[in-house]
């Protein structure tokens, strides 16, 4: 299975920014641990970040035409706003889990509104970066081709 890990705006910052919410460990720390358990599980992945609404619209639409069968994807501050990267999801019909690192439900008003959710197929929040490789688990058990019969 090929699984695009694709991550919005100060993503790249992990380790730097807002520690107390989002942790210590660095974005290429969050590459590897995916990488190695995907690696484990025998699936292809690819990794993209964009601090730009644009630039993952276009991820998105790539990931299409590449053929990749499932997106984990932390749109960070784009959740809340974005129609865009909403339609791109729906759009194109690739299986998206949609991933947190914080637990956004319990935080400010602003981060209760997600346009993604509308068309994710499962919503990962509050589990640090150890949600992403659940993603990818969710992913490839209910999107997998071994599932496909
Ligand atoms: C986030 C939560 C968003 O509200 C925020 O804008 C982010 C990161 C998270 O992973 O918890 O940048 O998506």
């Amino acid at each position: 299975m090929k699984i695009l890990v694709l991550n919005g705006p100060n993503i790249n910052m992990l380790g730097i920014r807002e520690p107390g919410i989002y942790g210590h460990d660095t974005y290429d720390s969050l590459v590897e641990m995916v990488r190695a358990h995907a690696g484990e599980i025998g699936v292809d992945v690819e990794f993209y970040q964009s601090n730009h609404e644009g630039d993952l619209v276009d991820a998105i639409q790539k990931a299409y035409f590449d053929g990749v069968e499932g997106i984990v994807f932390n749109p960070a501050a784009y959740t809340h706003t974005s129609v865009a990267i909403l339609d791109a999801v729906k759009g194109t019909g690739i299986p998206t889990v949609e991933v947190h690192i914080s637990a956004v439900e319990k935080r400010e008003d602003f981060r209760q509104v997600s346009y993604i959710r509308l068309a994710a197929v499962k919503t990962i929040t509050g589990h640090g970066l150890a949600g992403y490789n659940e993603a990818v688990d969710y992913l490839v058990e209910h999107f997998g081709s071994k599932n496909e019969d």
